[in-house]
C-alpha cells in the first residue's frame, strides 16, 4: 500500500489506483474478519442452521413424491404404515424448518449486534486514543460519520446478508445438483451460465465500488457540514451565515442524492441483467432438450423436470444480487472504519517510562522549536527554565503562542525539536497517567461533561469525583498551568 492510502490520509477520494484500492479492500475484508473471529462458534452455527433450515425445507415436496409414488400404493395393497409414517415425517421436518428459521433469524440479529457492538466499541475507543492533532484534521463531524451511517450500512449487511447468502447458495447447489442428476448436459449448460454471471458481477463490483465510495465520501461530508454548523450555531448566528450555510447544505444533498442514485442505477443494471442471463439459460434448456426429444433422445417428461428445476436454480439470484449489493456498500464503509483504526497517536506513550517519585515543578524548555504538523514555525528556539515553585506568568499577544507552550507541557503535542523537561526529565519519558497527576491544565473553553454535571471531573483522574476540583491541582509540588484569557 502506498502511503497516500494508509490510515484516512486519502479517505476521500473515490478513484484509488488498482493497487490503493486493493490494499483498502484487503484492509477492510480483515476488518471484518476480526469482528467475525470472537463469534465464529456463533456465526458457523448459524450458516449450520440456514444449511438444516433449507435441508428442512427441501425435504417437503420430496416427501410427498414418495407419499404419490410408494405410500399411496402400499395402501391400496391395505399396508397403511408407509403413508402414516409419511405423513409425520411430513409434519416433523414442517416443524423443524420453522423451528430453525426462527432460530436462524434471531442468531443472525444477535450476530450482528455483536459485532456491531464490538465495532462501535472500539471506533469509539480507538479515536479517544488519538492525538489531538489527529483530531484537528479529521474533525468530529467525520468521527460521527464512521460511527453512524458507516456501522449502519455494515449492519445492513449483516441483518439481511448472511442468511440471505447461505440459504440462496444451498439453494442453488441442491437445485443445480438435481438438474445434473436429471440430464447432464443440461446442468452443463446451466453451469455455462455462471460465465456471462461472472462477468458482470465484475464489471458491477468495479463500478459500485466507487460509487459506494463516493456515497461515504459525501454522506460524511454532508455529516461534517450538519454537526459544524450546529456546534458553532453561535458564530452562524452571529455573522448570519444561515442562508450560506444552508445553501452549502442544499449542495451538499444533492451531492449525496446524485451518489447513491449512481449506485441505484448500477444495481438497475446488475440484479435486471442477472435475471435476463438467468432466463436466456432457461431458453437455452429449452431449445437444447427440444431438439433432443425430437430427436427421442430425451423423454418429455425429463425435459418438463428439466424446465422446473433451471428455472428454480435462478431464483436465489435476486437475493443474491441484494446480498453483493449490500456487500459493496458496506464493504466501503469498512474502508473508511479500516482507515480510522489504522491510525495511531502521534503522541506515544513511551516503551520504558521514567517515574517521577516526587515531582517538584521544575520546568525547562531545552532549545523548543514547535509546529503544528506542517504549518509554519510558531516557536522558533526557545530556551526557558522555569525554576520549582515559581508562579510565571506569560503576557503576549494573540497568536504568540502562549498557549502552544502551555499545551506543549502538557504534552498534548511533542515538540518538533529540542525538549521540553518536568524536574530534568523529558516529559516524552512519563507515563501518560503520571503527566497528566503532574501536570494540570485549566483550559480557556469551559466544558462540563454530561455524566459529572454537579460534580466537577479531577484533573489527571479517571471518572468524576464530587469533591470539587480544589484538591485537584493545588497539591504541593504540582505545576499548574493556568491559562486564562489570551
Ligand atoms: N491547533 C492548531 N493548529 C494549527 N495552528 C494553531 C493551532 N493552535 C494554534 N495555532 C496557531 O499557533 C499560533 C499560536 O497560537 P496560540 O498558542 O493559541 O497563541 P496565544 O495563546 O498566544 O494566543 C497562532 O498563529 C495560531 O494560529
Ligand atoms: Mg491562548
Amino acid at each position: 500500500m502506498s502511503a497516500a492510502a494508509f490510515g484516512t490520509a486519502n479517505e476521500d477520494n473515490a478513484n484509488l489506483s488498482r493497487s490503493d484500492s486493493k490494499a483498502v479492500r484487503r484492509r477492510s475484508l480483515a476488518l471484518l474478519g476480526s469482528l467475525i473471529r470472537p463469534v465464529r462458534l456463533r456465526f458457523w452455527l448459524t450458516i449450520a442452521t440456514v444449511v438444516l433450515s433449507q435441508a428442512a425445507r427441501a425435504a417437503g415436496p420430496a416427501l410427498i413424491a414418495f407419499g404419490i409414488d410408494h405410500a399411496l400404493p402400499s395402501l391400496r395393497a391395505g399396508n397403511n404404515i408407509p403413508l402414516v409414517l409419511t405423513g409425520v415425517a411430513y409434519l416433523a421436518t414442517a416443524l423443524a424448518a420453522a423451528g430453525l428459521t426462527a432460530l436462524y433469524v434471531t442468531s443472525t440479529a444477535r450476530l450482528s449486534q455483536a459485532m456491531l457492538l464490538d465495532l462501535r466499541l472500539w471506533v469509539f475507543r480507538h479515536t479517544q486514543r488519538l492525538s489531538l492533532e489527529f483530531h484537528e484534521r479529521y474533525t468530529s463531524g467525520r468521527i460521527i460519520a464512521r460511527q453512524t451511517s458507516d456501522l449502519e450500512s455494515l449492519r445492513e449487511l449483516l441483518d439481511s446478508g448472511v442468511s440471505s447468502l447461505a440459504s440462496g447458495a444451498l439453494f442453488m447447489v441442491f437445485t443445480a445438483v438435481t438438474v445434473f442428476a436429471l440430464d447432464w448436459p443440461s446442468g452443463l449448460v446451466v453451469l455455462a451460465a455462471a460465465v456471462p454471471m461472472f462477468l458482470l458481477a465484475r464489471w458491477y463490483q468495479k463500478h459500485s465500488q466507487i460509487a459506494f465510495r463516493q456515497s461515504r465520501v459525501v454522506s460524511a461530508r454532508l455529516i461534517v457540514h450538519f454537526i459544524e454548523t450546529m456546534t458553532g450555531i453561535r458564530a452562524v448566528k452571529a455573522f448570519r451565515k444561515e442562508r450560506e450555510n444552508a445553501a452549502r447544505y442544499g449542495e451538499l444533498a444533492e451531492d449525496y442524492r446524485q451518489a447513491t442514485v449512481r449506485s441505484i442505477n448500477l444495481n438497475g443494471v446488475f440484479q435486471p441483467g442477472l435475471v435476463l442471463i438467468g432466463n436466456v439459460c432457461v431458453a437455452a434448456v429449452l431449445l437444447f432438450g427440444g431438439f433432443r426429444v425430437l430427436t427421442g433422445d430425451l423423454a418429455v417428461g425429463v425435459l418438463l423436470a428439466l424446465m422446473l428445476s433451471t428455472k428454480r436454480f435462478f431464483q436465489p439470484v435476486d437475493q443474491m444480487a441484494m446480498f453483493y449489493n449490500s456487500f459493496q456498500s458496506a464493504q466501503a464503509a469498512l474502508e473508511k472504519v479500516s482507515g480510522l483504526l489504522e491510525e495511531v497517536p502521534t503522541v506515544r506513550p513511551p516503551r520504558n517510562a521514567v517515574e517521577l517519585r516526587n515531582a517538584r515543578g521544575a520546568v525547562e524548555f531545552r532549545d523548543v522549536e514547535f509546529r503544528y504538523r506542517n504549518g509554519p514555525l510558531i516557536i522558533p528556539k526557545l530556551n526557558v527554565s522555569i525554576p520549582a515553585g515559581q508562579t510565571v506568568a506569560l503576557v503576549g499577544q494573540t497568536g504568540a503562542g502562549k498557549s502552544t507552550l502551555a499545551k506543549l507541557i502538557a504534552r498534548f503535542y511533542d515538540v518538533s525539536a529540542g525538549s521540553v523537561m518536568l524536574d530534568g526529565v523529558d516529559v516524552r519519558q512519563l507515563a501518560t497517567a503520571e503527566l497528566r497527576r503532574n501536570i494540570v491544565m485549566v483550559t480557556q473553553e469551559a466544558f462540563l461533561f454530561q455524566r459529572l454535571c454537579g460534580g466537577q471531573h479531577r484533573p489527571g483522574q479517571a471518572g468524576g469525583t464530587a469533591r470539587g476540583d480544589r484538591g485537584g491541582g493545588e497539591g504541593r509540588g504540582r505545576t499548574r498551568v493556568h491559562h486564562g484569557t489570551p
